[in-house]
């Protein structure tokens, strides 16, 4: 196989999976987890099933059992681990969810929402030494926010614009990683650019093509890749776009973060969702 300059990371929450993967590779360069997949774990699926909700605590052990066991299957783009937020968490918490999961594992880089309270837990996390990804992200000025936010930042930050998402609501999900990384080029290299939000073996190739830095992808679109003996794109590939296509735009990476317009409907609902997904894990009383 002729290993693309894309760094691939297993989009999931099971370590199972991500082992498996591992030996249809040969090599896995990381992980994303979220809170909807951490929900999917058999292990967690099966205490739900047999009627045993989780306190938030325990919820917390079995997140942390499972970043373990995947921690070091995978090479250097990490393991993410996404805090628990919903509407109301204030940065503050964020924080000390983000310190705490950091502790977990050597590798680990916390998701935070490109929202205010996200970023603003981004800006002290970074400060702090700990590493981020930026999670929900579905427009250039997001990207262009966290770039301003982790300046400074001794390590790489990440920022994952959602592809497949986009696609839903009819619109070319691909422009925004082409566009985050046009912005990039004229930067200083501090935020690398994790496609997410893959659904098939086009958005994949695609991101081979353009050279996005990481591309984070459900075991099930690497089994097409390596069933199909691992395809690249050649010099004629084209994207078969379906949705409307999102226009660059020319944004002052340079200015304070708070002035972009980080606003997207998506994120809202986003949060909303993985805050719901985790909920249902837990029992009333958690
Ligand atoms: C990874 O970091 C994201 O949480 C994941 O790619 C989201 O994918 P989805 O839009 O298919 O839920």
């Amino acid at each position: 196989m002729h290993r693309p300059k894309t760094k691939i990371l297993v989009d999931g929450g099971d370590p199972e999976e991500t082992r498996q993967i591992k030996e249809l590779l040969g090599f896995v360069d990381g992980q994303t987890t979220n809170p909807s997949l951490i929900a999917k774990n058999p292990r967690i699926r099966q205490l739900i099933a047999s009627g045993h909700k989780l306190s938030s605590r325990e919820e917390m052990d079995e997140y942390k059992k499972i970043v373990q066991t995947i921690s070091p299957l995978v090479g250097d783009a990490g393991v993410s681990i996404e805090v628990f937020s919903d509407e109301k968490t204030t940065a503050q918490e964020m924080l000390s969810q983000g310190k705490e999961m950091f502790s977990w594992i050597p590798n680990a880089y916390i998701k935070y929402p490109c929202t205010e309270e996200g970023l603003r837990a981004a800006q002290m996390s970074v400060k702090e030494q700990v590493r981020v990804n930026m999670t929900l992200c579905f427009s250039q000025q997001q990207a262009a926010a966290v770039y301003s936010a982790t300046k400074g930042t001794k390590e790489p930050a990440y920022v994952s614009p959602f592809v497949g998402r986009l696609d839903d609501i009819g619109q070319n999900g691909m422009d925004v990683v082409k566009n985050i990384q046009r912005m990039f080029s004229k930067g200083d290299g501090h935020v690398l650019v994790l496609a997410a939000s893959i659904r098939s073996l086009e958005h994949l190739l695609y991101c081979f093509a353009l050279n996005a830095d990481l591309a984070t992808v459900p075991a099930k679109t690497l089994e097409q890749w390596a069933n199909k003996q691992f395809p690249m794109p050649d010099a004629q590939f084209q994207y078969k776009a379906s949705g409307k296509p999102i226009p660059y735009e020319e944004l002052d990476l340079e200015q304070s973060w708070e002035r972009f317009d980080i606003q997207h409907e998506l994120t809202r609902k986003g949060v909303e969702e993985f805050a719901a997904d985790y909920r249902a894990t837990l029992s009333p009383t958690a």
